[in-house]
C-alpha cells in the first residue's frame, strides 16, 4: 500500500492550506482506474486519503488561522482521510491528536503525511462508531455527509458525543446528506476544487459546531 500511494502521488500542499504538505493524486482519473484495476479483489474504497476535501480544507484553515480552538486540547480526527485535519490541529497547538479512519490505505497515508509535516498523529484504524473513545476534548470532522447511510451510521453517534461535553467541528460544503439541524455555522470559506472531483471550480464550504442534546460528561 505505501509503495502504491508514493507512486500514485506528489507531496504537495492543497490549494487553500500551504502550510502543509500531502502526497495527494495530481489528476483524478488515472488514479481511480489504478485502484480499481490493481486493488478490484480486496473490495476496496475510492481513494478518498489522495484528495485535500473542502470541508478538511475548510476546517483546517478555521484551526489554522484560529489556534485558540484546538490550543492545548486532546483532539481526534474522525474520518481523517489523508489527515489534513488532524496535522492542522497539531500545527495549532493541539496537546494531542489521534487520527482515526476505517480505510486501510488512508491509515499508511495518515502514517505517510504525519511524518512528512513532524505531526507526531496517534493512528487509530478501527470503527470508533460507539466503541470507547481516546481522552479527548474536541472531535473534527471534514466532509463526512456525502452517503446517506454513513450520515445515518455517523451522525447519531457525534450528536451523543456532542451531549457528552466533547466539542464537535464539522465542515461541509453542501453535501447533499448535511443533517439539517444541531449545527451552528461558524465560519465560511470558499474552498477552490478540482472539477475532476466537483461540479464547479470552488466550494462554498461551512464549519460549524454541532449541538448535543443531553448526555452527561464523558469520564
Ligand atoms: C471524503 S473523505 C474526507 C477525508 C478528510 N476528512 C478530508 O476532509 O479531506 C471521507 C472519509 O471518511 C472515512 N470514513 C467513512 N466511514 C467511516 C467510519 N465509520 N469511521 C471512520 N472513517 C470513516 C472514509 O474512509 C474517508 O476517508
Amino acid at each position: 500500500m505505501k509503495d502504491f500511494i508514493l507512486t500514485q502521488t506528489l507531496l504537495t500542499a492543497p490549494a487553500f492550506i500551504p502550510e502543509i504538505r500531502l502526497h495527494l493524486a495530481t489528476e483524478v482519473t488515472p488514479l481511480w482506474q489504478a485502484t480499481e484495476d490493481t486493488l478490484r479483489e480486496i473490495n476496496i474504497q475510492p481513494p478518498y486519503w489522495a484528495f485535500a476535501w473542502p470541508g478538511g480544507q475548510a476546517l483546517a484553515r478555521y484551526l489554522l488561522d484560529q489556534p485558540s480552538v484546538v490550543q492545548g486540547r486532546r483532539v481526534l480526527d474522525f474520518a481523517a482521510g489523508s489527515g489534513l485535519v488532524g496535522i492542522a490541529a497539531h500545527i495549532a497547538g493541539a496537546a494531542a491528536v489521534w487520527a482515526n479512519d476505517i480505510d486501510p490505505f488512508c491509515l499508511e497515508a495518515l502514517a505517510l503525511n504525519a511524518a512528512a509535516n513532524n505531526a507526531p498523529l496517534t493512528i487509530l484504524g478501527q470503527d470508533l462508531i460507539g466503541q470507547p473513545l481516546p481522552p479527548i476534548d474536541l472531535l473534527i470532522a471534514g466532509d463526512i455527509f456525502y452517503d446517506r447511510r454513513m450520515t445515518d451510521h455517523i451522525f447519531p453517534w457525534l450528536q451523543t458525543i456532542a451531549g457528552q461535553g466533547v466539542e464537535v467541528l464539522l465542515a461541509d460544503p453542501g453535501r447533499a446528506y448535511l443533517p439539517k439541524t444541531g449545527l451552528t455555522p461558524l465560519a465560511r470559506f470558499t474552498v477552490p476544487t478540482s472539477l475532476d472531483l466537483e461540479d464547479r471550480a470552488e466550494r462554498e464550504t461551512v464549519v460549524y459546531r454541532l449541538e448535543g442534546e443531553g448526555g452527561t460528561p464523558l469520564a
